[in-house]
């Protein structure tokens, strides 16, 4: 299938883990990606993959939570490829910490990255999006975190509930301009923001219990999901949250 021919994409964090898979994914499927990260090696390597494999893609650096080089991001975009379609805004962190240790500087940066960059680049691309009249679609990176709590990541929480409604908002307001705005909610996916967990195997053993289907998530399996709601076979579905979890969230 190539449901992004001829579409521009922009996926931040696209230097690893699940960025890297739908920056591979949507180039995969036709669309010239800028690959938008502030980890120039990883986002070098994502690049030559994609071009390896006969796709279209350009490294841009950026820090998601400074409005300035997410406008610069925007103008780069544009130099290289001309217009906007899709953006999915997948740069995160997460910091694994009990509420009464959090830092101010830690919470800080959560909710920085996590939410106000999710802010920034999709009023910059949206704003493109609507003076140009183009049909976008915007895919959040928000977390069965943004649905329910978690204990050790109050911070990362409230980060993931306010993608959940920013995407919910946004939806309705950005609908009469014929851009569409969802998010997706994964469990636990195996990358390196879980690995320093998944190598302690009384850890896997416990968690896996609370897995329907028994184990972890691949990035590509939530590459897919982005994908599906960043394409026209979703063109009927805004302001939803698609829960992408093994069965996790039905205990
Ligand atoms: N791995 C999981 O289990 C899981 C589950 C639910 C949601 N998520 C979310 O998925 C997203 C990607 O996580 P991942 O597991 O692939 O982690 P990862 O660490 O492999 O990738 C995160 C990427 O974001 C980039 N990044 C961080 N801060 C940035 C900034 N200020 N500006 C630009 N880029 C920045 C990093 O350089 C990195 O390339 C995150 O938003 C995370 O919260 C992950």
């Amino acid at each position: 299938m190539r449901r992004f021919e001829d579409q521009v994409a922009i996926v931040t964090g696209a230097a690893n883990g699940i960025g890297a898979a739908t920056a591979r994914r949507l180039a995969g499927e036709g669309a010239a990606v800028v690959v938008a990260d502030m980890d120039a090696a990883g986002a070098a390597h994502v690049v030559e993959t994609i071009r390896e494999a006969g796709g279209l893609a350009t490294f841009v650096p950026v820090d998601v939570t400074s409005r300035a080089g997410v406008e610069a991001l925007l103008t780069a975009a544009l130099a290289a490829y001309g217009r906007v379609d899709v953006l999915a805004n997948i740069a995160g962190v997460a910091y694994d910490e009990p509420f009464l240790e959090i830092t101010d500087e830690k919470w800080k940066r959560t909710l920085d990255i996590n939410l106000t960059g999710v802010f920034l680049c999709s009023q910059v691309v949206a704003r493109h999006m609507a003076a140009h009249k183009i049909a976008g679609r915007i895919v959040n990176m928000a977390s069965t975190n943004g649905l329910v709590g978690e204990a050790d990541l109050a911070h990362y929480n409230a980060s993931k509930f306010g993608v959940v409604g920013l995407t919910m908002t946004m939806a309705i307001e950005l609908a009469p301009l014929n851009i569409r705005v969802n998010s997706v909610c994964p469990g636990l996916i195996k990358t390196r923001l879980t690995q320093p967990a998944l190598v302690d195997p009384r850890w896997v053993e416990g968690y896996l219990k609370k897995i329907p289907l028994n184990r972890f998530g691949e990035p590509e399996e939530v590459a897919a999901a982005v994908a599906y709601l960043a394409s026209q076979d979703s063109g009927f579905i805004t302001g939803h949250q698609l829960v992408i979890d093994g069965g996790q969230l039905t205990f």
